[in-house]
């Protein structure tokens, strides 16, 4: 399907490419791919809306090609310079030398950083100004650190459609185009994938988002990557209203671990049975098994955070420091944390998590450590 055009409504279409390969973007495990969304809004003035990653640039330009013809774009809208949204730009730039690209000031600085050699126009734009294209006009909604300075939506009133960038993504890869073609479950459960490992630490800059767009009657969510939301557009701002206060679920408990002779595991697997038994949601996650990214994703909406750790030369696992490092990154907050592992003689890694637990804010629980076994 997204191999395709993707005819949105009259006059709108998704030129975008799917990344089905991929497994690994910077650092966050993607289990079923991606997409790199893109839209041509054909009025008086063409317009497109975003580009996509550099390797994908020929493909995206026969796209182009395929709806134009031989007719020029007008208008570029860069809604955000992140190279998986620009990377196409000095393949497109040069196919359409005279378009004017869009965006917030910061985007103008951060293509001429990614793109020295490239010569193109550009007009930066700010809060409230508007871009008419004949019976169109796109009004910007600049949104700095959501997820980077230069971060911006682009609402198009005519149609009712939001054009949110990174803001509601998902990371899908498996042909879908909208989101009525999925369960309600398996979108909210990619967007809070996405959510939790890109949007997180941005909560303040989400609820200012949020307060700007909900004075405006939103039909479509045309995201940078995923599906186009339509069915689910209520769904998924009820849950970005609830992430982006950090609000969690009280029952709901994960179990981050590592192991290295089963102590620790046995440590998890009792932990799990006893927060199961008070009538706690529980999810044990072994990093020998799933990527941190996965683990981030779960804590998502968890109020309780075990992470464990055997001892393993004076230091807890490398695994679980990852985990740690990646997690205090994302910034989650309101959680309660609690430290365990076991150990043979010296057993500094429960302490080393627990400092890095406090560190993050979290209201830490004893810790929970055993000696060789239990
Ligand atoms: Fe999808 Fe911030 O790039």
């Amino acid at each position: 399907m997204r191999d395709n055009i993707v005819k949105i409504s009259e006059n709108i279409y998704g030129v975008g490419v799917v990344d089905s390969d991929i497994r690994m973007f910077h650092g966050y495990q993607t289990p079923i791919g991606t997409t790199y969304n893109s839209y041509l809004v054909v009025d008086d003035k063409i317009t497109l809306i975003d580009f996509v990653k550099r390797p994908f640039a020929d493909e995206f330009v026969k796209k182009i090609k395929s709806v134009l013809g031989g007719k020029n774009i007008d208008y570029i809208i860069c809604n955000h310079v992140e190279p998986d949204h620009s990377g196409a730009l000095p393949v497109v730039i040069k196919e359409y030398p005279k378009a004017v690209i869009h965006g917030t000031a910061n985007c103008e600085k951060g293509l001429k950083a990614y793109y020295p050699d490239v010569t193109f126009k550009f007009n930066a734009v700010k809060s409230g100004d508007k871009l008419s294209t004949g019976k169109f006009a796109f009004n910007f909604i600049p949104m700095p650190m959501v997820h980077w300075p230069d971060s911006m939506s682009t609402y198009l009133e005519q149609q009712k459609i939001l054009f949110s960038n990174d803001a509601f993504g998902q990371h899908i890869g498996t042909g879908e185009a909208f989101d009525e073609q999925l369960t309600q479950e398996q979108f909210i459960e990619r967007a809070a994938d996405y959510y939790a490992n890109i949007i997180l630490p941005f909560g303040t800059q989400v609820r200012k988002l949020l307060d700007a767009v909900k004075a405006l009657d939103i039909k479509t969510i045309c995201p940078a990557h995923g599906v186009i939301v339509k069915k689910q557009i209520l769904k998924i701002i009820e849950k970005y209203s609830f992430w982006c206060e950090n609000k969690t679920d009280g029952n709901k408990a994960v179990i981050v671990f590592d192991t290295m002779w089963g102590t620790t595991k046995k440590l998890a697997q009792k932990l799990s049975l006893e927060y199961e038994k008070k009538g706690y949601k529980v999810e044990l996650i072994n990093l020998s098994e799933k990527h941190y990214s996965y683990a981030m994703a779960r804590l998502l909406e968890a109020k309780y955070i075990f992470v464990g750790s055997p001892t393993l030369n004076n230091n807890m696992m490398p695994s679980v420091n990852a985990f740690l490092t990646y997690m205090k990154g994302l910034k989650p907050k309101n959680r309660a944390a609690c430290a365990f592992g076991s150990y043979g003689w010296s057993g500094e890694s429960i302490g080393q998590v627990n400092d890095i637990l406090q560190s993050c804010g979290f209201e830490v629980l004893p810790q929970i450590k055993t000696m060789w076994n239990i």
